[in-house]
Order: C-alpha cells, then sequence, then structure tokens
C-alpha cells in the first residue's frame, strides 16, 4: 500500500492525512456540550429550592390572610366590663389543596395586659390543641401537654413555646369584630400562615 510521507520523517497512512476529521476539536464539543447540560441542570435546581425561600420572602405581600373576612363578635360595649374570657365561635372557610370547605373555631374574648378588649384563638401554638378556660384556675389550660397560660394568653408553663394567639380585632359601627388567622405552631415567634 503507498504511505504518506510524514514531515517528521515516519510515514502517515491515507485516512490520517489533514484533511479528516480532527479528534481533538470533537472532545472539546462534547465538552462544551456536557456542560451546557450541567449548567441548565444546576440553573434548574437552584431555580427549584429557591421557590421556597422567594415564597417565604413574598408572603407578608401576597398572605390570604389579608384577604380573610372580619366576623362581628357583637357589641364592643358589652366586653368593655368583662371579669374573665369569654368564648366564642367564628365562622371559617378551610381550605385543603383543592377542597373547600367551611366549619367554626372556637375563639376567647379576654383582656390584654394593660387591660384592652382583645380576641385569643383558643389553638395551642404547641401542637394546634384546642386550650379550655377553667374559671376555678383562673387560668387557660391545655388538654394534651398541660400547657397553662394566664387569662391574658400569656404563657405560664408547660411545652408551648409561646403565649396564646391574639387575632386582629376592631371596633366598626360599635361592634367588636375579629379575623381569624391560623398561626404556625412551634415557633417562639408568632407568624400567621392562613
Ligand atoms: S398541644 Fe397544647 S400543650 Fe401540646
Amino acid at each position: 500500500m503507498k504511505t504518506n510521507e510524514n514531515p517528521t520523517g515516519g510515514t502517515m497512512n491515507p485516512g490520517e492525512a489533514g484533511s479528516g476529521p480532527n479528534p481533538g476539536s470533537a472532545q472539546a464539543g462534547r465538552r462544551s456540550f456536557l456542560l451546557t447540560i450541567l449548567n441548565v441542570a444546576a440553573a434548574g435546581l437552584t431555580a427549584i429550592l429557591a421557590v421556597p425561600y422567594i415564597r417565604f420572602l413574598l408572603f407578608p405581600i401576597f398572605s390570604k390572610g389579608s384577604k380573610k373576612p372580619w366576623f362581628s363578635l357583637g357589641g364592643a360595649g358589652q366586653f368593655s366590663s368583662l371579669t374573665s374570657p369569654i368564648s366564642r365561635l367564628v365562622p371559617v372557610k378551610m381550605e385543603d389543596g383543592w377542597l373547600e370547605s367551611s366549619g367554626k373555631r372556637p375563639v376567647y374574648i379576654t383582656k390584654d395586659a394593660q387591660g384592652q378588649v382583645e380576641v385569643l384563638s383558643a389553638v395551642c401554638p404547641h401542637l394546634g390543641c384546642t386550650v379550655q378556660w377553667s374559671s376555678a384556675k383562673n387560668q387557660f389550660l391545655c388538654p394534651c401537654h398541660g400547657s397553662v397560660f394566664a387569662p391574658d394568653g400569656a404563657h405560664l408553663l408547660g411545652p408551648s413555646p409561646r403565649g396564646m394567639d391574639s387575632l386582629p380585632v376592631k371596633v366598626e359601627n360599635g361592634e367588636l369584630m375579629v379575623k381569624y388567622e391560623d398561626f404556625r405552631q412551634l415557633q417562639p415567634v408568632k407568624e400567621v400562615i392562613g
């Protein structure tokens, strides 16, 4: 078989002549393709991981809590002379995925440390059991794990990480209005979640 002269003095087969595909550039092309795939995958993963953080940052702006309806608890005057907490049921709408249902949630109308009327959620900030008012002990008691709260909702004893959660209130046309909200449990600081 006829062979070509190699500039270094050796011989080259016909397929190795300069006009054939360059293996070095093919390898570089494969490397750059793989790098592109890796970059796209990394960007996708970063975007997925960033979603919860972005939701956390934007939560106060898009919180459903702000769209919740106000509910009248009755004439505000009747609560000004409260000497101990009284309970009321507040109608609420509950969402579970696509399902929507309605129900009632207990709240307590009481007075805060400054003597102002406040409305407390009856949901225990520990694990969500319903806190009961005990007239005999003059305290709120959680039946599940023994958390105890003062009449103004302050945490006294037990595993609850904070006091009972106060709900937004206002007086409108002489009526005490409350907006029912849910709060994150097991956190020392109150945080609205819906
Ligand atoms: S749920 Fe109330 S103390 Fe645990």
